[in-house]
This record gives C-alpha cells, sequence and structure tokens, in this order.
C-alpha cells in the first residue's frame, strides 16, 4: 500500500517563550537546521515522497517560504491548516482527502530521530492497523506511555499519566492505516479539550490491530519543547556534525543519495542556493557521492 507522510507543526510553542513570540517552534534552529528539517528528514529516509505539512495559520506561510513544493529534493509538500489547537489526531481529519485510500505515517515536527532510522521502513511495510514504538525515557509522564503485562504484551496507552506504568514513551511517530480517518471522526476530545492522539492508539489496541516496537540504545530521541531541551538537542547534533564532518538532516543529501534527484537535478537544485557553507557542504556532498559511484562502476567492470 501507498503511504503518504504528515508533518504536524502547529502548537503554540508557549515554553519556548520568548523565542516562540514571533517564530513558530519548529521553525526554530536545532544547531544548523530550522527544526522541521529532521522530521522530513525522516520521512524522507523510510521512502516517503508526499507529504503533507499542517500547521496555525499564522504559521503555515512561513513553512511555505522555507520548504515550497518540495520539487528542490525530490519530493511533493503539500500545506493544510489546523484552523485551531484541536490534537494531534485532527491532523487525519484535516488531512482526510490528502490521505484518501494510502497508508499515513504521522511524524511531529518537533520531533528529532537520530541513528540507524531503517526501523521506519519496517514498520511501514510490516504495519496492519496502528504502528507505534516505545522509547525508554526518565520522565515517562511528559509524554504517553505504554503498559505492558508480565510477558511484554501491550495492554493499555495511557496520556500523560500522573503514575506512568512503565518507563516507555510513545515518540511522536505513528503509522496507521487508511481507516484512521474514521477512527479519529469517532473520537471525543479528552482532558485537554484536544482528540488525543493516544485515544487512536486504544482504538486499534481494542481491535487488537496496534504493534508497539520497542527502540533501543541505538536511536536518538530528542526532545526539544524546553529552552533547556534545544539547546541539548543542538549540541548533541553539533557535536556529531563535528566530529563526523557529515551533516544530519540535509535534505539535499538524502534525495541524491536515495536517488530522488538524478544527478543533474541535484547539481541544478544546489545551484539555486545562496552562497553559505551549507551550499558548500551540498557541493562536497556531490563529489563525494560522483566519485564513490564512478569507483563502483569501475569495480564491476574489473570484476
Ligand atoms: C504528544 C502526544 C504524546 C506523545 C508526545 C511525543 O504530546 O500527545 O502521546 O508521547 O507528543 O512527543 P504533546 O506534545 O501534545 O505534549
Amino acid at each position: 500500500m501507498k503511504t503518504v507522510g504528515i508533518v504536524l507543526a502547529g502548537g503554540s510553542g508557549t515554553r519556548l517563550y520568548p523565542m516562540s513570540a514571533a517564530m513558530s517552534k519548529q521553525l526554530q534552529p536545532v544547531y544548523d537546521k530550522p527544526m522541521i528539517y529532521y522530521p522530513l528528514a525522516a520521512l524522507m529516509l523510510a521512502e516517503i515522497r508526499d507529504i503533507l505539512i499542517i500547521s496555525t495559520p499564522h504559521d503555515l506561510p512561513h513553512f511555505e517560504r522555507l520548504l515550497g513544493d518540495g520539487a528542490q529534493w525530490g519530493i511533493s509538500l503539500k500545506y493544510a491548516v489546523q484552523p485551531r489547537p484541536g490534537g494531534l489526531a485532527e491532523a487525519f481529519l484535516v488531512g482526510r482527502d490528502f490521505i484518501g485510500n494510502r497508508q499515513v505515517c504521522l511524524i511531529l515536527g518537533d520531533n528529532i530521530f537520530y541513528g540507524k532510522l531503517d526501523f521506519l521502513r519496517h514498520a511501514i511495510v510490516a504495519n496492519t492497523g496502528g504502528y507505534i514504538f516505545g522509547y525508554h525515557v526518565q520522565d515517562p509522564e511528559r509524554y504517553g506511555v505504554v503498559e505492558f503485562d508480565a510477558d511484554r504484551n501491550v495492554i493499555g496507552i495511557e496520556e500523560k499519566p500522573i503514575s506512568p506504568k512503565s518507563n516507555y514513551a510513545i515518540p511522536g511517530l505513528y503509522v496507521f492505516t487508511p481507516d484512521v480517518v474514521q477512527i479519529a471522526e469517532t473520537l471525543a476530545p479528552g482532558a485537554r479539550g484536544e482528540l488525543e492522539i493516544t485515544d487512536v492508539q486504544k482504538a486499534y489496541l481494542a481491535q487488537q490491530r496496534l504493534r508497539v516496537e520497542l527502540l533501543g540504545r541505538g536511536i536518538a530521541w530528542l526532545d526539544t519543547g524546553t529552552p533547556e531541551s534545544l539547546f541539548e538537542a543542538s549540541s548533541f547534533i553539533h557535536a556529531i556534525e563535528k566530529r563526523q564532518g557529515m551533516k544530519i538532516a540535509c535534505l539535499e543529501e538524502i534525495a541524491l543519495t536515495r536517488q530522488f534527484l538524478s544527478k543533474d537535478e541535484y547539481l541544478e537544485s544546489i545551484s539555486r542556493l545562496p552562497n553559505s557553507p551549507y551550499k558548500k557542504y551540498c557541493t562536497a556532498v556531490y563529489d563525494e557521492f560522483t566519485a564513490h559511484s564512478i569507483s563502483a562502476q569501475q569495480q564491476n567492470i574489473a570484476r
């Protein structure tokens, strides 16, 4: 089944005030890129190329200006407004026509994943209902939390429980079959007055169609909701990029290496970037990529 992506970049980001007063949280820098580049990278790495960005009426034009129609990365970006903060599950109502009869992967615009991200591609292929993840954290009460029985079967999901039944928080990355739209239609607002994504998960759990995969230590799931966690996420990205001389979530690079763009399209795309260290990096990526593909071809001939 074809899978589309939704990046939900709404919310008021009040915990980041005054940084969020004029600029949406998901446009804030995480070291050297706007935050939304990271969830977009996660979707692209899972081969998702049809993506809907949902944001507030005020912020949506800024996302459009930053990201355009996606052609520069060989993907298609569409935009839709969430008029009021109605909850994460409302994304499926706002995105109803976009989803149609396709499977959907929802990622929150402020969730950053780092590491070997092929778990998402596996989830997309394996999903038959809802597919979510569990990630061990110190402070599960801040998130949706998974409850297990003695045999590690999932028996419950709770949104921000006062007494969490496990340390496994549910990251903002979900895969659902197209009937998620009908499920969202039946939901009533929860305690926050919003349509809760955990209620969608509970509906799939009740139908025995929910799969929860626990993510191991090799994956970093970073929070960016407070000044401190945003600063830590930036330091994390900085430390790795500096050490390796490679960028994390460079969308041009992903488009080239995943062959969303041909080499010529890539060159054309980066020729439009303003002169910047980012452009210089994209040029170096091209040189390395072509050197590798030439030597791979030569090796094939030699064999
Ligand atoms: C939301 C979800 C929660 C999930 C979290 C992940 O929380 O409601 O279940 O664990 O995202 O970031 P919120 O960001 O609305 O507090």
